[in-house]
């Protein structure tokens, strides 16, 4: 049986793409970003939690019967409040999920592809937690005060993405963890590392990009066709 969850992180505040609507509700052909993340996981998993800042849930919850009206068919879908933190948004999604295995996913990243989502939940059905990754390809600094402190080995390095995927539990577990020594994460593989448990990389997606500032949204909505099909 699918035993499969998702978690939509869609209730940021967008300050670094400086619009008054945040950006995982900015419009590509009259479809709200977040709209087109959300489909590519219909067919993966059984149950959907959607999280977004208090005041826009009841329009979300509208939205995705207008513009997604079969979603019901293949998962329960269920549009929940945030917090002020990404990890917070997770971690209140989390409290409304049931299924076992969890992939989250930043709702700002409208291109990941029915194959990375695969290769993630492979992943997880092998190793219990999965992210996908880029190498990086720039040669990589630590700068402090605007000077260069040293230069880092770039073949140790690779740029995390979304969807990661967990057991449901170990993702639980590792938030609780966070809570006790008050360890902020920009993503869930930063707090299940904590854990110390292994975490498998799998191939990123260059196309899966992150909305994070407004010349993102040009770029995004150049390959809004690809976001479409
Ligand atoms: N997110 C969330 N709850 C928050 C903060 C972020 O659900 N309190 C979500 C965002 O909506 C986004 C994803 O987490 O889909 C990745 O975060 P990021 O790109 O940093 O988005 P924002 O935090 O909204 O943007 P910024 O950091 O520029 O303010
Ligand atoms: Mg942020």
């Amino acid at each position: 049986m699918n035993d499969w969850g998702l978690i939509l992180a869609a209730a940021g505040s967008g300050s670094r793409f400086r619009s008054e609507t945040p950006k995982q509700f900015v419009k590509i052909e009259g479809r709200p970003l977040y709209v087109y993340s959300l489909r590519s996981f219909i067919a993966k998993v059984r149950e959907m939690v959607v999280v977004v800042s208090g005041d826009r849930v009841k329009e979300v919850e509208s939205q995705i019967k207008i513009l997604l009206p079969h979603i019901e068919e293949d998962c329960h879908c269920e549009v929940v409040s945030g917090g002020n933190t990404r990890q917070k948004s997770v971690a209140l999604g989390l409290e409304r999920l049931t299924a076992g295995r969890v992939l989250v996913h930043d709702a700002a990243r409208p291109y990941v592809s029915p194959d990375l989502i695969s290769r993630v939940m492979a992943g997880v059905e092998k190793q219990g937690a999965c992210v996908p990754a880029l190498t990086v390809t720039d040669t990589v600094k630590q700068v402090d005060s605007g000077f260069v402190v040293q230069t880092l080995e770039r073949t140790e390095l690779v740029l995390a993405q979304t969807p990661q995927g967990f057991e449901t539990d170990l993702l639980r577990e590792a938030h609780r963890a966070a809570d006790k020594i008050r360890l902020e994460g920009t993503d869930e593989a930063s707090l299940v590392e904590k854990l110390g448990f292994a975490i498998m990389v799998v191939e990123g997606d260059p196309s899966n990009i992150k909305v994070t500032w407004p010349a993102d949204l040009k770029r995004a909505t150049e390959g809004s066709n690809s976001a479409m099909s």
